[in-house]
């Protein structure tokens, strides 16, 4: 349970844009699509960022690469960008300028060995000059301010983060978020929060940790051992997308809003279900939408509910959209049966 309390920390303003709080919805390819983002945002999240972007795709027309340029209600559009080559890096961030981003983030710390063998994501921070380049490619193509996102290093023998962090600086980004782990760990071990603590001192700029935050408890120790400005918070989101916003406001000092249950949970699951259908038209929405209904389903487990085993398959087997509201209905009925 989240409790309230006060931490201080300095409001983050980039460009135009002061941040509503200081816990920020980390990006997830395949998971924090529009939709995903738009709900975050409206449950008081402090920023929501894209998935990822692959920019020579999109500067090429991709249609999948395009629909991750969906803009979400009320927050900052932040649009990510990967790739290897600093011009279509710059190509891309014209692209997301003229589609509405108000922010473009770079990725540095993607993992997958599709994208680090291109030399994009995590495998930039082995090439130095390389990622300065692209940075400098993407800050030179676009009036909008440009942030960083990368990893502690590649692996512990080149723990780079500070160093990169600060030619970024020099470059004009106006904010890095460090994952801490190394590339070589791709999401294995806890991360670790201490060593972002060297990025903040070597740069003036405000500095987010992520990475295992998954309650108010580890952003506040998270935040108390790097020295970070905010927290970005991303596995711990899904199934919650609530949580950032709960976790924003206990930081502020302000009394983080209940988490939704029975009925108000439900219209929330539907509501997001509609707007993935919407999002992704019906054939992919419906097999898009799946994971996000195991994840509400295993949170509502985690808080101790029973759910029915065949009730559940169906629900995340449904071949149409039309089916899906009668069976979580039934569903949540059921629970509200047990729970009298
Ligand atoms: C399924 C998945 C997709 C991800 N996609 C992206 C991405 O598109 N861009 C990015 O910078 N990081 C991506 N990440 C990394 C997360 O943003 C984050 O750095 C990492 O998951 C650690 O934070 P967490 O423990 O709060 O999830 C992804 C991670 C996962 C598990």
């Amino acid at each position: 349970m989240l409790k309230n309390c006060a931490k201080m920390l300095k409001p983050i303003q980039i460009g135009d844009h002061l941040m509503p709080n200081n816990a920020f919805l980390a990006p997830l390819s395949g998971i924090t699509d529009k939709s995903f983002r738009t709900i975050a945002a409206r449950f008081g999240a402090g920023m929501v960022v894209s998935e990822m972007i692959a920019s020579a795709a999109l500067a090429n027309g991709h249609k999948d690469m395009a629909r991750r340029l969906g803009r979400p209600e009320k927050l900052p559009h932040i649009v990510q960008l990967a790739g290897c080559e600093p011009h279509w890096l710059a190509e891309g961030a014209k692209v997301a300028e003229d589609a509405g981003a108000d922010i473009i983030d770079i990725n540095m710390g993607c993992p997958s060995k599709r994208v680090t063998n291109g030399y994009a994501g995590s495998a930039l921070m082995r090439a130095p000059d390389k990622a300065v380049e692209i940075i400098e490619a993407v800050v030179g193509a676009t009036s909008q301010p440009v942030t960083l996102k990368m990893r502690l290093g590649w692996n512990d023998e080149c723990l780079n983060a500070p160093q990169l962090a600060k030619a970024a600086e020099e470059c004009g980004v106006q904010m890095v978020t460090i994952h801490g782990r190394t590339r070589q760990q791709f999401y294995k071990g806890k991360a670790r929060w201490t060593p972002v603590r060297e990025v903040v001192d070597a740069v003036d700029l405000p500095v987010v940790v992520n990475g295992d935050i998954v309650d108010l408890q580890a952003a506040e120790q998270a935040l108390a051992e790097s020295g970070a400005n905010a927290v970005m918070i991303g596995r711990g989101a899904q199934g919650k997308p609530w949580l950032v916003g709960q976790i924003g406001d206990a930081l502020a000092g302000r009394e983080p809003k209940a988490a939704p249950e029975g009925d108000a949970l439900l219209s929330l699951i539907l509501e997001h279900y509609e707007m993935m259908i919407d999002e992704y038209g019906e054939h992919l929405g419906v097999r898009c939408a799946r994971k996000h209904l195991g994840w509400y389903l295993d949170a509502l487990i985690e808080d101790g509910a029973v759910i029915d085993g065949p009730l559940r398959k169906r629900l995340l087997t449904a071949g149409e959209s039309a089916e899906v509201p009668k069976i979580l209905t039934d569903i949540f009925n059921q629970l509200e049966a047990r729970a009298a």
